[in-house]
């Protein structure tokens, strides 16, 4: 039987943190699902299309990693795909108390359901999206934390609403 996981979030953008993930996950599973929240609970500078174009294209080069969006639980989107682990990332121990609530929680809801973690390369171990998206807000540069499709997306999303 193929074993798959879900690695879940809202990728606004996806960084090279998120890359380092799905690379570690891919090399485990026969299939990774890379699954775009379509509503999180935060605004997004992307829409959910943006984010899975993005994400696609970032990611195109990996046979085994298939994007998708979701909406509700995401337990019930696990079940829903047969998928039985969660996928994710610990980066610093401020990471820690969030994640092992959502762990816990997902647990209670949908026992059969595993959550897995994961520690992405140490060098990109504080980038988070919320930085990328500042930083790239403020003209600086963001090739060290995100692929060049985002580079190039990020300028394209800030040079629109600056009205360049
Ligand atoms: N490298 C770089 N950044 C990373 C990262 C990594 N390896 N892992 C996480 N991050 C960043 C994200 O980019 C994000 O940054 P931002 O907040 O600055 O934008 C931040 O860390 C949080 O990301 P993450 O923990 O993945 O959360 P998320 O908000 O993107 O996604 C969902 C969370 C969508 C998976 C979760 O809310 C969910 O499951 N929702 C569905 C509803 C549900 O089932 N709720 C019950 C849950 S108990």
């Amino acid at each position: 039987m193929q074993s798959s996981a879900i690695y879940a979030g809202t990728f606004d953008p996806l960084t090279l943190g998120h890359i380092d993930l799905i690379e570690r996950t891919a090399q485990i599973f026969d299939l990774v699902i890379l699954a775009v929240a379509k509503s999180p609970p935060k605004d997004t500078l992307f829409t959910v299309e943006e984010r899975v174009a993005l994400s696609r294209e970032v990611t195109g080069g990996y046979t085994n990693v298939e994007v998708d969006t979701f909406d509700g639980l995401l337990i019930d989107y696990a079940r829903k795909r047969g998928a039985r682990v969660l996928v994710r990332g610990i980066r610093a121990y401020s990471d820690f108390e969030y994640e092992f609530r959502m762990a816990l929680t997902n647990r209670k809801l949908a026992p059969e359901i595993e959550t897995l973690f994961m520690m992405p390369k140490e060098s990109q171990s504080y980038v988070n999206s919320s930085m990328v998206r500042e930083i790239a807000s403020l003209g600086g540069d963001v090739s060290g934390f995100v692929s060049a499709e985002v580079v190039e997306a990020l300028r394209m999303k800030y040079g629109e609403s600056s009205g360049e």
